[in-house]
């Protein structure tokens, strides 16, 4: 099995930590490692591991290699991105990459913006899907929903609590839909890792998205290798349409079955999934760094250079950095987007 790490996202929702130059999965958010670093930790124990491939964005070529460098993975194969251009492109260019090797391997998917707090559940789904894939299915990893979030893919299920045929997939519906889909039980959340065998995931390109595969094909065949790196050509890859694998397979496929993840799974894609997700006081407050707090609760406070101090307020995210200082409520916090859209200068 190899394992495949997504790592070309922006993490545009947690600016101004998270910088196009080193984008929150290359960040160390809790503890010593980085995002990107756990995600491969979390692997060690499983049998049958193949060394990592690797998508990201050229500009991160060195953090990536540096990273992995230390955590003594060697022969990653890290395939290096002109431009994003989303993850149907990243897992096609994996599949193809892996199918030349020839034995056409089973493919773990995995995003590198994730927390999993029960690593004995998750490997245990894991060797679960591994039978699945085997057999021509592409697996998904669900979980049950907590809340309408409209961030994510709803997956519903044949039957609830067990490895079940998926009967529809849709990616991020509205508030709405998704309101009613928690309502009825017979959802889960797309935790966003997927596995397959690399030929299933190319038929199925194939019949659903053909001109991205096409593009892919070309971008990998004028590829140039240099040692670890694999440098997509540019004008091939940039070519090629920008779409989330969840809309240009998922939503259409009929071989896709969900195993069910119970493994205290997390997508930190906002500051305020950053504060559940993070060790917080009785005030239920995160502070971190040289922060100075009186009657403050349920709030995301993060200093990396001065000392912040803050008094009377609630449900706040506060976030010091040295060019850049953001203060939000915590619920309007993931609009923090707009205002990076707005920058016009690196940010
Ligand atoms: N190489 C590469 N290139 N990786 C990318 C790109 C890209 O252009 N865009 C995103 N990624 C990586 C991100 O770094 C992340 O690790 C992973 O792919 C998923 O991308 P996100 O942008 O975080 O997706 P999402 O969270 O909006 O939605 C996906 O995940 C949800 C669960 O977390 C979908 O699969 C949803 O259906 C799912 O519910
Ligand atoms: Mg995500």
């Amino acid at each position: 099995m190899i394992p495949v790490i997504m790592s070309g996202g922006s993490g545009t929702r947690l600016w101004p930590l998270s910088r196009r130059h080193r984008p929150k999965q290359f960040i160390a958010l809790f503890g010593e490692n980085t995002m990107f670093q756990e995600t491969l930790n979390r692997l060690n124990g499983l049998e049958s591991l193949q060394p990592p491939i690797v998508v990201c964005n050229n500009d991160h070529r060195f953090m990536v290699a540096e990273q992995l460098h230390e955590l003594d993975i060697t022969s990653p194969n890290i395939i290096l991105e002109p431009v994003g251009r989303n993850t149907a492109p990243a897992m096609a260019i994996s599949a193809l990459v892996a199918e030349k090797n020839g034995d056409d391997p089973t493919l773990l998917v995995l995003a590198a913006d994730h927390v999993i707090e029960d690593l004995a559940a998750f490997h245990k789904a894991i060797e679960a899907a591994r039978t699945q894939a085997e057999d021509g299915k592409l697996v998904t990893f669900g979980i049950v929903p907590t809340s309408p979030n409209t961030g994510y893919g709803y997956i519903q299920a044949d039957q609830k609590n067990t490895i079940s045929p998926v009967k529809a997939f849709v990616e991020k519906p509205d508030l709405q839909t998704a309101t009613q889909y928690v309502e009825s039980g017979n959802f889960y959340w797309n935790s966003g890792m997927f596995m397959f065998k690399a030929s299933t995931l190319i038929s199925e390109l194939e019949k659903y998205s053909p001109d991205i595969l096409s593009s892919c094909r070309e971008a990998l065949s004028k590829s140039v290798k240099d040692l670890d790196f694999t440098r997509l050509d540019i004008t091939s890859f940039e070519a090629c349409y920008s779409e989330s694998i969840d809309y240009a397979v998922m939503e259409h496929t009929s071989k896709a079955v969900v195993v069910p993840l119970d493994a205290d799974w997390s997508d930190v894609g906002s500051w305020s999934s950053l504060w559940e997700c993070a060790q917080q006081d009785s005030d239920n407050n995160v502070l971190q760094g040289d922060v100075m707090v009186e009657d403050v609760q349920n709030a995301y406070i993060h200093s990396e250079h001065r000392l912040v101090s803050v008094i009377g307020l609630e449900d706040v995210v506060v976030v010091e950095t040295a060019d850049a200082v953001m203060v939000a409520s915590k619920k309007s916090a993931q609009n923090v987007k707009n205002i990076v859209n707005r920058l016009t200068h690196d940010q």
